[in-house]
């Protein structure tokens, strides 16, 4: 079984998260490696339905995101977690549920997030439209030892995914030599052979 793991990204709105995380996707399985995406935009309204941006909510819904994260990991699948998960103590419990875990902060300055603003949040929020919005309301507690930091107003999303491909790689989660063709073992091979065989193709 593959080795797995959770790649928690965490970063402002707007910083990249889950562009990045669908590029990592796409690499992964071409890795041939089983993937599912964990993100907030999706999770909200299944896994997470009710709950909403206070911290006391924030931190049930990174708790449930977790332990699904630690289910999935455990059996092998490359998890991509995909919240802003503001609070260092959320995402340190998380890390010691998930044990296999990645950090990647995806850092960008706000006035750059602002100005993308690909929510159209950041326009409602001065505005006391919503509560409790990280970086601007409610505060961003920013990682202070992730294993990936990848600054999204400076590098392409390339450029990130490839640093967190390099980091898995050299932390062992994916093998050094590409994606692996599938070998079979002697008894495979026979099993193979005596279907073919059977079907009358050899
Ligand atoms: N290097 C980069 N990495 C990631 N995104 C980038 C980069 N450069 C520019 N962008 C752009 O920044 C925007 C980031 O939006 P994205 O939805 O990925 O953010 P997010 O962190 O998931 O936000 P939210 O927390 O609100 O879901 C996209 O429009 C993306 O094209
Ligand atoms: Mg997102």
């Amino acid at each position: 079984m593959n080795k797995g793991f959770t790649v928690w990204f965490t970063g402002l709105s707007g910083a990249g998260k889950t562009t990045l995380a669908h590029l990592l996707d796409k690499k992964l399985k071409e890795w041939g490696r089983n993937v599912e995406i964990l993100d907030s935009d999706t999770v909200r309204i299944n896994l997470c339905q009710g709950l909403g941006f206070s911290k006391q909510d924030a931190d049930i819904s990174i708790q449930r995101i977790a332990f699904i994260c630690k289910l999935l990991t455990r059996n092998g699948v490359a998890v991509i977690s995909v919240t802003t998960s503001p609070y260092r103590e959320a995402r340190d419990k998380a890390r010691r549920e998930i044990g296999s875990f990645v950090e990647v902060y995806a850092k960008c300055p706000p006035e750059v997030c602002v100005e993308r603003d690909i929510t159209g949040l950041y326009q409602k929020a001065p505005k006391g439209d919503i509560g409790d919005f990280a970086g601007v309301s409610d505060p961003y507690e920013e990682p202070l030892n992730a294993e990936v930091v990848v600054e999204t107003d400076k590098e392409t999303v390339e450029e990130s995914v490839n640093k967190i491909f390099q980091k898995l790689t050299e932390l062992g989660y994916l093998s050094q030599t590409g994606p692996a063709e599938h070998v079979y073992s002697p008894e495979e091979e026979d099993k193979i052979k005596e279907r073919l065989s059977r079907l009358g193709y050899i």
